[in-house]
């Protein structure tokens, strides 16, 4: 039977013990040789260290586990990379969201100039993270990447390293999948979902069950109670209020444009000032995490450290840690599954330009996604889309030339900032307080 190596990057992420979870659940079909955490953290890398031990002890324990701050022993002959780095970490998160929300503007992670500014972060060192690869992992060997903002990681990479084995995916649209699925009382794989757009900027165009069409059905619920389901059955992802109020907005969407259904991340574009009005300025999402998630993984090592004991069922994150397997094992076994992935758009969506790199279905073959065509897509999201892309092409562009003026540019274009004074604003502010992560712009 072949067996794997593979490198968790980012190791000292959150998601690290759920993901584990999940590769060790699959270990009768994917057989992992030895797994390495690699961080460029060492104290965080160790801390979470201690609880994948404990899940490794627990459902693999044959398994060699290697913690490592070294490029060469984290990548040298590695089969697969998972990525999932955070550039600046929470503390930077914090001002992502905190920075645009002083001028009134959405306050995100991932979306508005918030998303730009971890861009500009992540950009270098996702590149850095492929040279590792081209240079000491196996030829055939594959990146599955998480680490946000997705989008604009997927197009930089794609210009600055074309050739590079990497396939960007997203856990929101499967997480939706399962909230579907709960309200449709199937199983999620059971699903097959037609959808388009960009990551974090999309929407489904039809949910099939098996062979029946159940999208009506879907969005007469969808306009009346979001993506909340029925018996709000959920599990630890996604399950804090400010999750439950995000899939619950997805109503009045539903019922403004009932062509679609549209992804969570539309909110931020299409309600963008009620979001701005629901917001605490002071206390944003990466303080509830810092306070919830992230606490609650290192008060855990804590105590185990004094009293040997743990328990680490709230650290098992669901279609996460399942959804980057479920693509690992279809790229290493040829297995042609259905997913919505990243891929460069080359005229699956006929009217959107060539180089974009579109979130849709495609088949995931050992040599990468064979995507599906889309067609021709209505005025409405072409151009909504074309916005966000032209948005998300023109901060790649100034981070590879150094370039102010395009940068300010792509603050501008987002459709969440008002007007170039206010992007000018956002823009000088966020360049000090990234000065030990961005290029120079000049
Ligand atoms: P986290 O801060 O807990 O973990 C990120 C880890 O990355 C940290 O330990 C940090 O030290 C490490 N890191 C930073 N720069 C690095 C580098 N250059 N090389 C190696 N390691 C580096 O963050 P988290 O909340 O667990 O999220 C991890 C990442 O996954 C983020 O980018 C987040 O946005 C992303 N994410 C993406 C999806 C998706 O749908 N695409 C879903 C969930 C999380
Ligand atoms: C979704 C998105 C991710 C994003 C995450 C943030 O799952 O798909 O891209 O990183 O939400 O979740 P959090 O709980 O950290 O706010
Ligand atoms: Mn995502």
């Amino acid at each position: 039977m072949k067996t794997f190596k593979l490198v968790i990057v980012g190791g000292g992420s959150t998601y690290t013990p759920g993901i584990v979870k999940s590769l060790l659940d699959k270990k009768e079909d994917f057989k992992l040789e030895e797994l390495r955490l690699y961080d460029n953290n060492e104290e965080r890398q160790r801390k979470v260290g201690i609880l994948v031990e404990k899940v490794v002890e627990k459902f693999d324990p044959e398994l060699k586990l290697t913690l490592t701050t070294d490029p060469e022993e984290a990548f040298t002959d590695i089969d697969f990379a998972f990525a999932q780095m955070r550039v600046g970490l929470y503390r930077m998160r914090e001002l992502d969201e905190k920075i645009p929300l002083k001028y009134d503007v959405v306050g995100q992670e991932t979306c508005g100039p918030g998303g730009l500014a971890y861009g500009l972060r992540t950009i270098y060192p996702m590149m850095e993270m492929i040279d590792f690869c081209e240079k000491y992992a196996k030829p055939t060997y594959w990146i599955v990447n998480y680490s946000n903002p997705a989008a604009i990681v997927a197009k930089a990479m794609r210009i600055l390293r074309p050739n590079a084995r990497i396939l960007n995916i997203c856990d929101m649209p499967v997480a939706i999948m399962r909230n579907m699925a709960n309200i449709l009382d199937c199983d999620r794989h059971d699903i097959v979902a037609d959808y388009f757009g960009l990551n974090h900027f999309g929407w489904f165009t039809k949910i099939r069950v098996g062979d029946e069409d159940r999208t009506e059905e879907l969005k007469a619920y969808v306009k009346e109670h979001g993506y909340m389901p029925p018996d709000e059955r959920s599990e630890v992802r996604h399950n804090d209020a400010s999750w439950k109020h995000t899939f619950d907005n997805a109503k009045y969407l539903a019922r403004m444009f009932p062509d679609y259904l549209p992804n969570t991340y539309m909110q931020y574009y299409l309600l963008g000032d009620q979001i701005v009005k629901d917001a605490d300025k002071n206390h944003t999402r990466a303080n509830e995490v810092m306070e919830g998630r992230e606490k609650r993984i290192f008060d855990a090592v804590d105590t185990y450290e004094k009293t040997g004991e743990i328990d680490m069922t709230p650290f098992f994150t669901g279609v996460h840690g399942e959804f980057i397997v479920e693509v690992a094992m279809s790229l290493a076994f040829n297995l042609r599954k259905r997913h919505l992935v990243m891929v460069p758009n080359r005229g699956a969506v006929k009217n959107l330009p060539d180089d974009a790199m579109v979130e849709i279905p495609a088949y995931i073959t050992s040599e990468g996604p064979e995507p599906v065509r889309v067609g021709e897509i209505p005025a409405f999201y072409k151009g909504m889309i074309e916005q966000q892309e032209a948005c998300e092409k023109l901060v790649v562009e100034a981070a590879i030339e150094g370039s102010y003026e395009k940068a300010l540019m792509a603050f501008t274009m987002n459709k969440t900032v008002p007007s170039a004074f206010v992007a000018k604003q956002i823009l000088d502010e966020m360049i000090e307080a990234n000065k030990e992560f961005w290029p120079k712009l000049k």
